[in-house]
């Protein structure tokens, strides 16, 4: 069960305490303006998270997935990850699923009940008006806002490695950028996980 408000609350801080650079006020602001419906929206019409508020829990395990991987491999010494800064964990991860602000609409079906009454029901169903493609949308919708560094642009635009449609068609820059960026392949892991095993899906 999601709880909106309280991951609202969460997102909110780890957002202010973390996201420093110029720019992110206004995003915040926007994200939390009635122009954008991220912290409502579903994180998917039906495959993992499809509730009201799915879109920020989501982004939230993929926060706190990323921020463990990290903190396990910096006990080591020769960890790859020991320069990246709590700023990028949070913009890159918090981030990374902007493209569906505003994705989802509600739509309604008929479906028989278990009495074989027909009745309708509710279902999210996917409403494009920037057709910007997924990872690159949002590193495009972020950019609007603030600057992204290199690493985080790469991770976010790279984030469904190769469920992505970009990979699918044949094209191998991804497996360049995971090897020049540790944290992009590291962002793709959380997410994975995120998704996987810590969401309800259908
Ligand atoms: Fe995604
Ligand atoms: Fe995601």
């Amino acid at each position: 069960m999601v709880d909106v408000e309280l991951n609202k609350a969460r997102f909110l801080k780890i957002y202010q305490d973390n996201i420093k650079r110029e720019g992110a006020d206004k995003l915040l602001e926007w994200l939390c303006s009635d122009r954008s419906d991220f912290f409502v929206a579903p994180a998917s019409s039906k495959f993992h998270s499809a509730v009201l508020g799915g879109l920020c829990d989501h982004s939230l395990n993929v926060y706190d997935r990323a921020v463990e991987l990290i903190e396990n491999e910096n006990k080591k010494d020769d960890s790859l990850f020991k320069n990246i800064s709590a700023e990028s964990i949070a913009i890159s991860t918090l981030l990374h699923d902007l493209c569906k602000v505003n994705f989802y609409k509600v739509a309604q079906r008929n479906v028989k009940n278990e009495f074989g009454m027909w009745e309708k029901v509710d279902y999210y169903t996917v409403d494009e008006d920037l057709p910007y493609g997924h990872g690159e949308k949002s590193v495009y919708m972020i950019s609007g806002f603030m600057r992204l560094t290199r690493e985080e642009a790469l991770a976010i635009n790279w984030h469904m490695g190769g469920f992505d449609k970009r990979v699918i068609g044949g094209d191998y820059s991804i497996s360049k950028a995971f090897s020049q960026f540790p944290f992009a392949t590291l962002v793709h892991i959380a997410d994975i996980m995120a998704t996987y095993f810590d969401e309800d899906r259908e």
